[in-house]
């Protein structure tokens, strides 16, 4: 990387669009030609505006974005949002385009993401590709997540973004991206600014005199030294200050080298020094690393709340959040203590106690204590009467519904949602109404609870009605969640008249609201997450579609269904995606193709997937008829086959269909054959194979009779006249059914 390129300017928390295209410009005119902005920074737009005013020349500068972790959900989610982020820098192409986080939001922490790693990768390689971006690499990722990317990827990422400072060296990531090529970069160099603060602003006053004693010697400033010593690694940098005089101070590091000794001490501040180790960001390596994103994602990004304060803030209950939020990973219940404090110091109820009860609620909830929460939860719903804006409290409570929504014990979900439709009633609010009652009913849909299920779904469709009592259209997207409900109700119920008439209903909404792709190509005002949703929604309805059409043996419909879903669940990025997949290959075998359907574009990926490799092996055995191969599968891979009840329910007519079609390949030469020794070839006991037989000679299939005495298979030969007299009977047996069906109606 060019030197001018290895001290960019960052800009996370430059929230106003003004404030952010001001201090962006006034950092171009200082010199900085490297910007890093990033999609949940929401400033995107104003990083575009700034390099569109600040007169310089778009080729000399460098623009770096991230990919969020709310669209890593597939592929196509990903190329989407960089596509937007073009539109919003208003540029032709992206110097450098990171993965921001090796997570998904709101992702159940247990599933592994490598997927989603790797199609948000493929993505970044195709744009790369198409020339919609130049370089591509990634952020936060340990050397677990770049091995996996350069494995499978074609491209080795261009950086890892990481918290580097003196008290956050991770140096084995460091020493693996040397060895593989790919540069570094630091972010939060000056930890966020608490690094180099002083004693009286909070800051760590022995941390600060060691700081302070090495940098007097190269008479520079502590931000510089910090900054210079990342430098010395080989690491480039991206500060971010709003202040011009401390733009400069950053850019200016050249004047001077840390000697060894003094960048030895630095290395091991946390080894022999005796400093703690600290995150001022975020920790990846932790498991629920997905969940605190979410908490910063909630507590940091919060905009629009921002832009609608105009008073003084309170600084003394500010600080006191900040101290409390401090305590919240190594010591939570004390950070639970310094919250209530804060709420019981407010004089007036506002923005710090309402957010002081928010964070009480996670951190509760994080502890499994939900009986806290419980408590806590009518003390916060207190604030959204006239405390906070309405915005921003029903952002908020949208959050935490999403939140609590992950909650296993469901006695607990009930009365938290029942909590939320009390506040509800009294201030009046019908967004949150109707996605409150949506979470309630599918609690109710997973208890199996299906009166209450069927009270509130009827609510709820009377809230999507017109006032001549027809569903309105224009409410598509609801409706279909709505449906999507219904569906699954009338699924489980094996109500198949109501699910057949819903089926039909649902596919007449499906086409009244845009195609999520097109959704995002044309209109691009719709959200990532109304994208997903409505993948999502597509892909319950299709699944739901195909088992009404297994239910009623139409295997091929059954078979497009469940195609459908798996293509809609793979674009949500839902896990639903591998059960769709089997069902298809299911339905697959049922209708005895010999199609494989891992041939198509859309499955292949997935053809070496491990959930999906047993049944991949299934039907190769099928295809191959290889009975005892297709039997040791089914006992070997219990839990990946039959643990499934749809799977288990239909393979019993899989493996009769099998036996069958082997059974007619074996008896095909002879016209006597011993059913012992069928028995035998076919791994089933003599009576079962008689079953089979019978079916067979009842079916037309097969043309013989079975002589129980010598227990033996006797196959007519095929003459003109057999086929004849077989014609003639089943003619006679057609007529004799037709008279009976005469006679009685007219008795
Ligand atoms: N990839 C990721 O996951 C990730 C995570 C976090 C950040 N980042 C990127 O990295 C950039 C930098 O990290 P950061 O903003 O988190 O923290 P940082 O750069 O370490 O520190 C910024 C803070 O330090 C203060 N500051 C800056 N220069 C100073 C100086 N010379 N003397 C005293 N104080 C100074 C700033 O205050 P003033 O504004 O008042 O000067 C600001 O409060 C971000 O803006 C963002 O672009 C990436």
């Amino acid at each position: 990387m060019e030197m001018e390129m290895r001290i960019g300017f960052g800009t996370f928390r430059l929230r106003s669009h003004a404030d952010a295209v001001r201090t962006v410009c006034a950092a171009i005119r200082t010199g900085y030609r490297l910007i890093d902005t990033a999609q949940v920074y929401q400033n995107e737009e104003a990083v575009g505006d700034a390099v569109q005013q600040a007169g310089v020349p778009r080729s000399s500068l460098f623009i770096t974005t991230k990919v969020s972790p709310k669209v890593m959900t597939s592929q196509n989610a990903v190329y989407l949002s960089v596509l937007e982020s073009l539109k919003k820098l208003k540029t032709d192409y992206i110097d450098l385009v990171l993965i921001h986080w090796p997570g998904t939001s709101k992702r159940d922490i247990k599933i592994p993401n490598t997927d989603n790693r790797l199609a948000a990768w493929h993505a970044l390689e195709q744009l790369k590709q198409e020339g919609k971006v130049r370089e591509i690499g990634v952020s936060n990722f340990t050397p677990a997540h770049l091995k996996e990317i350069l494995q499978e990827g074609s491209v080795t990422p261009f950086l890892n973004q990481l918290e580097i400072h003196p008290l956050c060296i991770p140096w084995e990531t460091m020493r693996f991206c040397t060895e593989n090529g790919i540069r570094l970069q630091a972010y939060s160099s000056l930890g966020e600014g608490e690094l180099v603060k002083t004693p009286e602003n909070g800051g760590d006053a022995r941390l600060g005199k060691v700081l302070d004693d090495i940098a007097e010697r190269y008479s520079c400033s502590r931000a510089q030294l910090l900054l210079r010593w990342a430098l010395q690694h080989n690491i480039s940098l991206i500060p971010k200050s709003s202040s011009e005089v401390r733009m400069k101070e950053n850019l200016d590091l050249g004047y001077f080298t840390i000697g060894n000794d003094d960048m030895e001490i630095l290395d091991n501040l946390t080894e022999t020094g005796g400093f703690a180790q600290k995150k001022y960001c975020w920790d990846p390596s932790t498991s629920d690393d997905d969940d605190d994103f979410m908490v910063e994602d909630d507590e940091e990004f919060d905009f629009e709340y921002e832009d609608e304060d105009n008073e003084e803030p309170d600084v003394d209950l500010e600080n006191k959040y900040y101290s409390a939020k401090g305590l919240k990973e190594d010591t939570p219940l004390d950070a639970i203590k310094e919250f209530e404090a804060l709420i019981a110091a407010e004089e007036e109820k506002g923005d710090w106690g309402f957010k002081a009860n928010k964070q009480i609620c996670k951190i509760a909830f994080k502890l499994g204590r939900y009986d806290l929460v419980l408590k806590q939860y009518p003390v916060l719903l207190a604030y959204i009467k006239s405390a906070v804006s309405r915005n921003y409290s029903e952002k908020s409570i949208n959050n935490i519904l999403d939140f609590m929504s992950t909650a296993t014990d469901m006695k607990f979900l009930e009365e938290f949602y029942s909590l939320t439709l009390d506040c509800l009633n009294e201030n009046k609010n019908d967004r949150l109404w109707v996605k409150t009652n949506l979470k309630l009913a599918k609690l109710w849909l997973d208890r199996k609870e299906f009166a209450r299920l069927g009270k509130i779904l009827r609510e709820l469709r009377a809230s999507c009605q017109t006032d001549e009592g027809e569903d309105d259209q224009k409410k598509g997207t609801l409706l279909l969640e709505i449906y999507a409900l219904e569906i699954q109700m009338h699924t489980e119920t094996k109500n198949n008249k109501k699910l057949k008439a819903l089926y039909q209903q649902c596919l007449s909404v499906k086409s009244a609201i845009p195609h999520p792709r097109i959704m995002g190509n044309i209109l691009c005002r719709t959200s990532n997450i109304r994208q997903t949703l409505t993948w999502l929604i597509l892909g319950v309805i299709r699944e739901c579609g195909g088992k009404m059409h297994m239910s009623e043996s139409e295997w091929e419909m059954a078979q497009t269904d469940f195609f459908e879903a798996f293509k809609n669940y793979d674009e949500a990025g839902s896990p639903q995606r591998i059960a769709c997949l089997k069902y298809l290959v299911l339905a697959n075998m049922l209708m005895e193709s010999q199609i494989n359907p891992f041939d198509s574009q859309e499955t292949k990926p997935y053809k070496n997937d491990a959930d999906i490799v047993a049944m991949t092996n299934l039907v190769n055995a099928y295809q191959r008829k290889d009975i005892f191969e297709f039997e040791k599968i089914l006992r070997d891979n219990r839990r990946t086959i039959m643990d499934d009840t749809f799977i288990r329910t239909y393979i019993n007519g899989v493996l009769k269909n099998i036996r069958t079609q082997v059974l007619i390949k074996l008896i095909k030469p002879y016209t006597r054959i011993e059913i012992p020794f069928i028995s035998k070839q076919l791994n089933v006991p003599a009576q079962d194979v008689e079953d089979l037989l019978v079916g067979l000679i009842l079916d037309c299939k097969i043309s013989g009779q079975i002589d129980q005495v010598n227990s033996r298979l006797e196959l007519f030969s095929k003459s003109v006249d057999s086929e004849l007299y077989a014609s003639l009977d089943k003619w006679s047996k057609n007529v004799d059914s037709l008279y009976k069906t005469a006679a009685t109606k007219i008795m």
